[in-house]
């Protein structure tokens, strides 16, 4: 009936034993992926929360969007049996329409495909909204991705178009950012500690799905609230020949510190690399880069290479399926 059971400590918090006897059960609606993203916190007021994407889900207010997906904020109630969680409906809220195309941008947009919490903002994404236009010429959606800055509080959220004349003035020569599916996954920390958010959201689609990922500032009130990092920006080629169309670098990524950085080198970045190639073969990996601040260049620190299909890939199981999804989307 239900699709996740959200298990959560009651007594012995502080410890690192997890207590599968004493567990709360939060259920979603069925058949919506409930549970494929999650975070928890507790809110000014002590209130317990956790919100929960379900990327099969459909917005309680527009049945005209094919199954968005959707955000369910639960509060939390330890002592009752089943949790109140209640439909967020996060939207872009454009009012861009294309009544003479078929279709809506946020249709199968796997809206909550990932979500993190930083200080005062949730950040979760749906990485196949769609840019609809092109649909006149050429038969083709671009999935480019999109993201949300949900307030902590709950009460309001922001969304910002990832502008496509960015990408396009970047490189001229190159029409490949047009399928980026910016925010299959985001980084869990911030990349630099700073006002900014500044955090990294991975966006698999970049250069005809060979990869690559965004820093994120988030700041509602620049004009350029992000960068973009693919292998044009890598400093020397040795990380080059493992990629190729299809890599689908940034399907996880992750930051951290490694007990050798250096001053030029704060932070490293980690990405998987599920379909990329070693010796003719698909193997996958995870490449770690460092970015330096100076040039914002990305010297390769260290590469790890699969065995097998697919290395790299942070939830195998459920990320596998969404990856079929990005399929069919791209090729429609
Ligand atoms: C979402 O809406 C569609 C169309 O109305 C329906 O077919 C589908 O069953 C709904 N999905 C869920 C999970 O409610
Ligand atoms: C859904 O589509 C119908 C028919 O096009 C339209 O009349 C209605 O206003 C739409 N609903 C919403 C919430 O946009
Ligand atoms: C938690 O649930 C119990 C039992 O239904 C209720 O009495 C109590 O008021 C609830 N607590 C909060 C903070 O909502
Ligand atoms: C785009 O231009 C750059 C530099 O002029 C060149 O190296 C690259 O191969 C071109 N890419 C394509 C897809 O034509
Ligand atoms: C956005 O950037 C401006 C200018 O750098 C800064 O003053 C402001 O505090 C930033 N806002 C947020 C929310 O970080």
């Amino acid at each position: 009936m239900n699709v996740m059971t959200f298990m959560m400590l009651l007594i012995g918090i502080d410890c690192f034993n997890i207590d599968t006897t004493n567990v709360v059960n939060i259920l979603g609606p069925e058949g919506t992926h409930f549970g494929y993203s999650a975070v928890m916190f507790t809110n000014e007021d002590s209130q317990k929360w956790v919100v929960i994407g379900a990327i099969k889900a459909n917005f309680t207010n527009d049945q005209n969007i094919t199954t968005p997906g959707n955000i369910f904020k639960c509060k939390l109630n330890f002592t009752q049996s089943t949790q109140d969680c209640e439909p967020m409906n996060i939207r872009t809220n454009d009012n861009r329409r294309w009544p003479h195309l078929p279709g809506y941008e946020e249709d199968n947009e796997l809206l909550g495909a990932a979500m993190s919490i930083f200080d005062d903002t949730i950040i979760t994404c749906a990485p196949l909204w769609k840019n609809m236009i092109p649909l006149i010429n050429n038969k083709l959606v671009h999935p480019i991705g999109r993201c949300f800055n949900i307030d902590r509080n709950l009460q309001s959220y922001t969304t910002k178009y990832f502008t496509y004349n960015v990408f396009r003035n970047k490189f001229a020569n190159q029409s490949d950012y047009e399928f980026a599916q910016i925010g299959l996954s985001i980084s869990n920390k911030k990349y630099e500690d700073n006002s900014l958010l500044n955090i990294l959201i991975g966006a698999p689609g970049f250069l005809d799905n060979e990869g690559g990922f965004l820093q994120y500032t988030g700041n509602s009130t620049l004009h350029e609230f992000f960068s973009t990092f693919t292998r044009h920006e890598f400093a020397e080629d040795a990380a080059k020949q493992g990629l190729q169309h299809g890599s689908l670098m940034g399907y996880s990524l992750s930051t951290g510190k490694l007990s050798d950085s250096d001053e030029d080198c704060p932070g490293v970045i980690v990405l998987g690399t599920p379909h990329s190639t070693w010796n003719n073969g698909i193997v996958g990996g995870v490449f770690v880069f460092c970015l330096k601040q100076t040039n914002k260049k990305l010297y390769l620190k260290k590469q790890f290479t699969g065995e097998k299909v697919p290395f790299g890939l942070y939830n195998i199981y459920n990320r596998f399926k969404s990856y079929h999804l990005v399929y069919t989307i791209c090729t429609v």
